[in-house]
Parts: structure tokens; C-alpha cells; sequence
């Protein structure tokens, strides 16, 4: 198949891009490079520098194009409570302009990137997908919308369109040959800061919270390597491409490894894998933090045939440090 993967040239954007060109697909990336990298985007996918929006014509007007994957977004929870037109334009408005030169240029089938963050903070655990969606910051509220926006085009359109929404719970680790990982220039993830400390270039990590409901006090969070979320991509098309989109022709999916660890666990697996030891002091709670998010990935396991295959936390931490020395090294 042709594929155009928007956010190619980001973290997740860039391993499905990979991901797709080892399974034989040829890949179109689209990525303005506001936070991707151009070195990221793997060598035999061709490269669009752009808005989505403003070149989606011309990449899908080209003709050819048998599926999107829609990955690239505005993603910074606290940056969405300060600026959420920018998360409004770019993740709403935008995908709704790529929704309409989809349906104008016939394009069949949509995956797309969406969030644990739509849920908020959830009543029960693991969260199923029809767990009640009442997300706790902006950027959650753009990816609901988006959801929302999908699930209308595609029923809409009768089998001539099927999407599925993809909802990440804490994406993690790295791809390792050729080697692509998390590089975010404002970085506010758990496992690349906690490897920052062991890379000395922080002196320590700070744990937002000890007095949560949980086993040791810390937010609990579902970690899902990167390699396994893509190959849901790749499912997820292959699903739409042989016609078997459920009624309305819009599925939602969890992906999480449906086991939940801790931030202690998380500095501890570091310290395991890095040798070092992690310096970490008690801040107080990160507004809008859930204390546990969990995924039930049963559907996902159910609809696609999708089934984790990275799912100890210490060889996601070790994938992870891979990367994060490899660049460091330069
Ligand atoms: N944490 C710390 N110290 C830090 C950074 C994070 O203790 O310096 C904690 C957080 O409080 C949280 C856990 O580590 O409990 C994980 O935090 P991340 O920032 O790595 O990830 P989040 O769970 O906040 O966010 C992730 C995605 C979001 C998505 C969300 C779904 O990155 O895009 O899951 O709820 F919205």
C-alpha cells in the first residue's frame, strides 16, 4: 500500500513510518518539523515538509493514496492549559481539514493518534473504551474532539471510509536498528528525565506526589513500548484494508500492556539498567495528574489480533537508555 504518515518525523510518527517500510509499504511522511526531526524520518519514506492541512492536497490529490496515519499533534499536556487555541487549530481544525480532503480525494482508511488523555481521571480499572471520556486538561479535550469529529465522517460515509483511533496510554522505549527514539526539545516524560539524571545532564528527578492511592504512593502509569504501538498501526490497517471496520465504520482501541508500575518502580528499572543511582526527591503533585492510568487492551487484543510483545518494563527502560546514550554520544 501507499501510506502517508503524518508526524513522521516525531517519536511514535517515525517507528510506525519504519515499521511500514519493513512490512513493504511505500511511505509519504508529512511533517511541518515544528517539533520532529528531518534525521528521524526513515531513509525510503519520501519527506513533505509542511502543515498538514495546507499540503494535504497535494500529497492526497497526487492520487494512489490507499491510507493516513495521523500522528503528528500539538502533545504537551501543561503547554495545552496555556495555549489552547494552538492546541484547538493544530489538532482539531487541522485534522478536520484533513478529514475533508480525505472524503475529496477518496482516500479510504484513517489511524489515528489518539489518547489515554480523553478519559481523565478514570472510576475503574483497567480502563475499557467505553469507560466515561471527561479529560482533565486541553489536550485531552482536542484528541475527544477529534474522536468525535472521525466517528461522524466515517459513518457518514458509508463503507466508502473506515478509521480507527488509537488511545496510547504511556508510550516508551525506542526502535532500535535504525535506532529512533524519544527526542522532544521541551521534554517532560518520566523515563527520558529519569535517564537525563544517569546521563548527568540533570542532577536529579523529581516524583510528583507520594501521597497517592497506591501501593507506594506514586501515580501508577501503563507502559507500552513504541515498537509494539506501531505494529497496531500496521493491524489497524490491515483490519480497515480487508473491509471489516465495525458498524459506523469508526473503531476505538486502548493500547496500554494493561499492567500498571509506579514512578518508584520506573526510577528503579532505571537504576537497574543504568547502574546508576538516580538521585530523587518528593515534589509536590503535577496539576492535572490521574494517580493511575491502566489500559485494558482487550479490544485492541480482540478486533486487531494485537498482542504486546516488549512488555518488561526493564527491557522498555533498556531500549530507551540505548537510545538515549546513542545520542548523547552524538
Ligand atoms: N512524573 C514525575 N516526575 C517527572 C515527570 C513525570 O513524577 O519529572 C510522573 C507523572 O506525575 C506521572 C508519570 O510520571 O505520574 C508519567 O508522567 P509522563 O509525563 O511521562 O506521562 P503522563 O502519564 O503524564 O502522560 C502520558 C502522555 C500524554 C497523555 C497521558 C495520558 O505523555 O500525552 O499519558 O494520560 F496525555
Amino acid at each position: 500500500m501507499t501510506l502517508v504518515v503524518t508526524g513522521g518525523a516525531g517519536y511514535v510518527g517515525s517507528v510506525c513510518a519504519q515499521h511500514l517500510l519493513d512490512a513493504g509499504h511505500d511511505v509519504v511522511v508529512v511533517d511541518d518539523l515544528s517539533t520532529g526531526h528531518e534525521d528521524a524520518v526513515p531513509s525510503g519514506a519520501r519527506l513533505v515538509v509542511g502543515d498538514v492541512a495546507e499540503v494535504a492536497d497535494e500529497v492526497l490529490g497526487a492520487g494512489g493514496v490507499d491510507g493516513v496515519i495521523h500522528c503528528a499533534a500539538r502533545s504537551l499536556v501543561g503547554e495545552s492549559a496555556e495555549k489552547p487555541a494552538k492546541y484547538w487549530h493544530g489538532n482539531v481544525v487541522t485534522t478536520i481539514r484533513l478529514l475533508d480532503a480525505l472524503r475529496r480525494h477518496e482516500v479510504p482508511r484513517l489511524v489515528f493518534s489518539s489518547t489515554a488523555a480523553t478519559y481523565g481521571e478514570p472510576e475503574t480499572s483497567p480502563i475499557t473504551e467505553d469507560a466515561p471520556t471527561r479529560p482533565t486538561n486541553t489536550y485531552g479535550a482536542t484528541k475527544l474532539a477529534v474522536d468525535h469529529a472521525i466517528g461522524t465522517y466515517a459513518a457518514a460515509s458509508g463503507r466508502a471510509f473506515g478509521a480507527v483511533s488509537l488511545r496510547y496510554f504511556n508510550v516508551a522505549g525506542a526502535h532500535a536498528a535504525p535506532t529512533l527514539g524519544e527526542r522532544h526539545t521541551v521534554e517532560t516524560h518520566l523515563i527520558p528525565l529519569v535517564l537525563q539524571v544517569a546521563l548527568g545532564q540533570r542532577d536529579e528527578i523529581a516524583i510528583f506526589g507520594d501521597d497517592w492511592p497506591t501501593a507506594d504512593g506514586t501515580c501508577v502509569r501503563d507502559y507500552i513500548h513504541v515498537d509494539d504501538l506501531a505494529e497496531a498501526h500496521l493491524l489497524a490497517l490491515d483490519l480497515l484494508a480487508r473491509g471489516e471496520a465495525p458498524e459506523g465504520g469508526h473503531l476505538v482501541c486502548n493500547l496500554g500492556n494493561g499492567t500498571g508500575f509506579s514512578v518508584l518502580e520506573v526510577i528503579e528499572a532505571c537504576r537497574r539498567v543504568t547502574g546508576h543511582p538516580i538521585p530523587a526527591r518528593v515534589a509536590p503533585r503535577r496539576t492535572g495528574d490521574p494517580g493511575v492510568l491502566v489500559a485494558s487492551s482487550a479490544r485492541a487484543r480482540d478486533e486487531l489480533g494485537w498482542k504486546p510483545a516488549h512488555t518488561d518494563l526493564d527491557r522498555i527502560v533498556a531500549d530507551a537508555w540505548d537510545f538515549a546514550r546513542s545520542r548523547a554520544a552524538g
